[in-house]
C-alpha cells in the first residue's frame, strides 16, 4: 500500500487487487467473468438486458427490448410494470416483509426503522393522499424535502400513481423553485417545515412560499412537519402529511404502466443559465439502477448499505430510493451534516448499524482527511466490506485515505463514474473482479460501449486525452430533455452523429482502464455538485449594481473546484468589501448557498473577443498561474488583462 502523496491522478499508482475472499463470494468473481459477460451485454444487447430486467416484476412483458431511433430509445417497448411495487410490493409481500428497508437517523439523533411491510403501508396512505388531491397519472409534482423518510415515501408514492416527481434539493432557493415549477408545470409541491443541519433548523417552506407569490399553477401544497418549526399555512392550499396521511386506507391498488412511461425530471446545469430538465422513464431507467446495484455494489441480503448523498441529486436517486429498494436491500439514511456534532458523525453511524457497503463522494473524503484521523479511529469499522466513490475524480491521496483508514486496507473501491443523464453507473470497477488504481474508474459496465474520440471522431490511442462518448443506447439512459427535443439532440448528440457525448474529457490507459479528466463545457463542478457558470453570471447581473460577470472554476483542495466570479459594476456603484459580500449573499439567495462564489473580483472590464465573446479561458488562466500565456490575437482590449491581474496579485 502507498503512501505516496500526489494531487493528480497518474497511471504510475499502485494496482490493487481483490482480495480472494472477496472475490470468493462475488457475483463476478474475476476479470475473465467479466469480460465474457461484458462480450455477450455489447454483442448480444437485447439478450443481456432481457435477462436483467426479467428479475423485475412486469404485468406485462415486453414486445422489443430495443427500439432505437437515434438518439431517441424505447427499451422493453410494449412492457407494463408499476415501479414502486417492483420496489416495495414484491419485498414485502415475501420473505423481507419484516427487514429493515430504511434504517433512518435524524440529525438530532432521534432514530426510524422501517421495513418493507412498513414502507408499503406508508407508500400506499401516501398514494391515497396524491390520488385524493387530484394527482393523476403524467401529472408533476415537485418535492422539496429534507432527507427524512417521507422524501423516499413521496418519490416512489409518485412512481405508483404514475406521476412524475422532480425533486429539488433542499439546498436551493427559491428561484431554484421557481424555474422548475414554471419549467415542468408542477401542479403539486410536497415540503416541509424544516430540516436540521449543523444543528440547525433550515427552513423550507418559506421558500414555496415565496416561490408560489411568481407561480401560481400549484393546487395543493403538503407539509411534513419534521423540526416543529412553525410555518404560515395558507388556507385550502396547504395541509398537514400527519393529518392527511391519516385520513386514507393504507391500501392502495397499484396499476401498471408502460415502461417508457416518464418517471421523473431532474434538473441539472448545463452551459446555459437555464438548467436542463433530465427525464428518466420506468422499465429501463429500473432495469439500469437494479442491475448496476446488483453488480457494482455486489448487493445482498445481508448487507447494510449506505449511500450518503442526498435525494436532490441522481445519485439519490438511483442509489438511495430506486437500485436498493429494487434489489431488497436494508439501507441506512441520514439526515443531518457529517460534521454534527463533529467529524466523527458518520463513522459513529457505521459502528451503530454494522454498515457492510459505503457510498459516498471525494470532497467529504477530503473534508474527513484535513478533520483529523482521530475521528474514524475512535470508532469500529469493521464490519464495512466494500466502499464507494462518486462525483468527481477521486484523488490517489483520498483514495489511499479512504483504503486505509476508513477500509482497513481490506475493502475494495468503486470508483463510479455517471451522470444524471446516464441515469446509473457506467464506468466502474466491479469490487471481485476490477484491478484498481486509484483515480481510474477503471472499465465500462456491462452493456456500456464507451470510448474516447478525438475532435474528427477518431479514436484516441492509448493516454491521449479525447472527449468521453457511448455509443451505444443503455436502458437508463436519458429519454430527453422535458418539453425541449432539440435542446436534448444538440446537447448530447451533435458532437458526434449517434453518439452519446457526455461532456468530459478522459483518456484510457494501456490497459485499458477509463481515468475522467474533467468537464468539457461551461459546468463546474463544486463538492461533486454540478453547477452552471451561466447559472451564477445570470443570477449575478440580476443584481442592479451588476453590469456584466464572468464565473469559472478554479481548482480547489477541499472542492475540487471553488466559484470565482468577476464582476463589472454599473457607473454609480462604488466596489467596496460590502458589496462583496452582497452579491455573494445575492446569489445564495437566488439559487442556493452552494452556488455562492468562493472569489468575487471587481474588474474594470472583462476580456472579450471583438464579437463580444467573454474570453473565460483567459480568465480561468489568470486564477490559475497569474499570468495569460495562450493566443490573445482576438482579445478586444488588451488592457482589462492588465488590469485584472493587478487586482487578483493585490
Ligand atoms: C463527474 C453524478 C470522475 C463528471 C453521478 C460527470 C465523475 C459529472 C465521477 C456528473 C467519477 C461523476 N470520476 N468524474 N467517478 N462521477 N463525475 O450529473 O464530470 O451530478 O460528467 O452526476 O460528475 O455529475 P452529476
Amino acid at each position: 500500500m502507498s503512501s505516496k502523496k500526489s494531487v493528480k491522478p497518474t497511471a504510475k499508482e499502485p494496482i490493487h487487487l481483490p482480495s480472494k475472499e472477496f472475490s470468493a463470494k462475488a457475483r463476478i468473481p474475476s476479470m475473465a467473468a467479466y469480460k465474457k459477460l461484458y462480450k455477450e451485454s455489447i454483442e448480444k444487447p437485447d439478450k443481456f438486458w432481457a435477462r436483467e430486467a426479467k428479475e423485475l416484476d412486469w404485468r406485462k412483458k415486453w414486445d422489443k427490448v430495443l427500439d432505437w431511433k437515434a438518439p431517441f430509445v424505447k427499451w422493453f417497448a410494449g412492457g407494463k410494470l408499476n415501479v414502486c411495487e417492483n420496489c416495495v410490493d414484491r419485498h414485502a409481500k415475501g420473505a423481507r416483509a419484516n427487514k429493515a428497508a430504511i434504517i433512518w437517523e435524524g440529525e438530532p439523533g432521534d432514530k426510524r426503522v422501517i421495513t418493507y411491510a412498513q414502507l408499503h403501508r406508508d407508500v400506499c396512505r401516501f398514494a391515497n393522499v396524491l390520488e385524493q388531491r387530484g394527482v393523476k397519472a403524467g401529472d408533476r409534482v415537485l418535492i422539496y424535502l429534507p432527507m427524512i423518510p417521507e422524501a423516499v415515501v413521496s418519490m416512489l408514492a409518485c412512481a405508483r400513481i404514475g406521476a412524475v416527481h422532480t425533486v429539488v434539493f433542499g439546498g436551493f432557493a427559491s428561484e431554484a423553485i421557481v424555474d422548475r415549477l414554471e419549467d415542468s408545470g408542477a401542479s403539486m409541491i410536497i415540503t416541509a417545515d424544516g430540516g436540521w443541519r449543523r444543528g440547525k433548523i433550515v427552513a423550507l417552506k418559506p421558500a414555496v412560499d415565496e416561490a408560489l407569490k411568481k407561480y401560481k399553477g400549484v393546487k395543493s401544497v403538503i407539509v411534513v412537519n419534521r423540526c416543529n418549526n412553525p410555518v404560515a399555512m395558507q388556507a385550502k392550499r396547504d395541509t398537514w402529511w400527519h393529518e392527511e396521511t391519516a385520513q386514507v386506507s393504507a391500501k392502495h391498488t397499484a396499476k401498471a404502466f408502460d415502461s417508457e412511461h416518464p418517471l421523473f425530471v431532474l434538473y441539472t446545469s448545463g452551459s446555459t443559465g437555464k438548467p436542463k430538465g433530465i427525464l428518466h422513464s420506468s422499465g429501463g431507467y429500473l432495469t439500469g439502477t437494479y442491475s448496476t446495484t446488483k453488480y457494482v455494489f455486489d448487493m445482498r441480503d445481508e448487507d447494510v448499505y449506505w449511500c450518503t448523498a442526498d435525494v436532490g441529486w441522481i445519485t439519490g436517486h438511483s442509489y438511495i430510493v430506486y437500485g436498493p429498494l429494487a434489489n431488497g436491500a436494508t439501507q441506512v439514511m441520514y439526515e443531518g451534516a457529517p460534521n454534527f456534532p463533529d467529524f466523527g458523525r458518520f463513522w459513529k453511524i457505521i459502528e451503530e448499524y454494522g454498515v457492510t457497503i459505503f457510498y459516498t463522494a471525494p470532497t467529504a473524503i477530503r473534508a474527513f482527511i484535513k478533520a483529523g484521523d482521530q475521528f474514524p479511529a475512535a470508532h469500529d469499522l469493521s464490519s464495512l466490506r466494500l466502499l464507494g466513490s462518486v462525483g468527481e475524480p477521486i484523488n490517489p491521496e483520498a483514495w489511499n485515505w479512504y483504503h486505509q483508514k476508513i477500509g482497513g486496507g481490506r475493502c475494495p473501491i468503486v470508483d463510479t463514474w455517471w451522470q444524471t443523464e446516464t441515469g446509473a453507473i457506467m464506468i466502474t470497477p466491479l469490487p471481485g473482479a476490477t484491478p484498481c488504481k486509484p483515480g481510474t474508474a477503471t472499465m465500462p459496465f456491462f452493456g456500456i460501449d464507451a470510448a474516447i474520440l478525438d475532435d474528427s471522431g477518431k479514436e484516441c490511442k492509448a493516454d491521449q486525452d479525447g472527449r468521453l462518448v457511448i455509443r451505444k443506447p443503455w436502458p437508463s439512459m436519458i429519454r430527453t430533455i422535458y418539453g425541449d427535443k432539440d435542446r436534448y439532440k444538440k446537447t448530447y448528440w451533435s458532437d458526434y452523429p449517434g453518439l452519446y457525448t457526455a461532456g468530459d474529457g478522459a483518456r484510457r490507459d494501456k490497459q485499458g482502464n477509463f481515468w475522467i479528466i474533467g468537464r468539457l463545457d461551461d459546468v463546474l463542478n463544486v463538492s461533486g455538485h454540478r453547477l452552471g457558470t451561466a447559472e451564477i453570471e445570470s443570477a449575478l447581473v440580476a443584481h442592479p449594481a451588476v453590469a456584466e460577470a464572468a464565473v469559472i472554476g478554479r481548482p480547489d483542495d477541499m472542492k475540487g473546484q471553488a466559484v470565482a466570479a468577476f464582476v463589472t459594476l454599473k457607473g454609480k456603484y462604488q466596489e467596496s468589501p460590502e458589496l462583496r459580500e452582497e452579491l455573494r449573499s445575492h446569489v445564495g439567495k437566488v439559487i442556493g448557498a452552494i452556488a455562492k462564489p468562493d472569489d468575487l473580483h471587481f474588474a474594470p472590464g472583462l476580456p472579450k473577443t471583438r464579437s463580444g465573446k467573454i474570453m473565460r479561458r483567459l480568465l480561468k488562466e489568470l486564477v490559475t498561474t497569474g499570468k495569460v500565456s495562450g493566443n490573445i490575437t482576438t482579445l478586444e482590449d488588451f488592457t482589462v488583462i492588465e488590469a485584472i491581474q493587478k487586482k487578483i496579485s493585490r
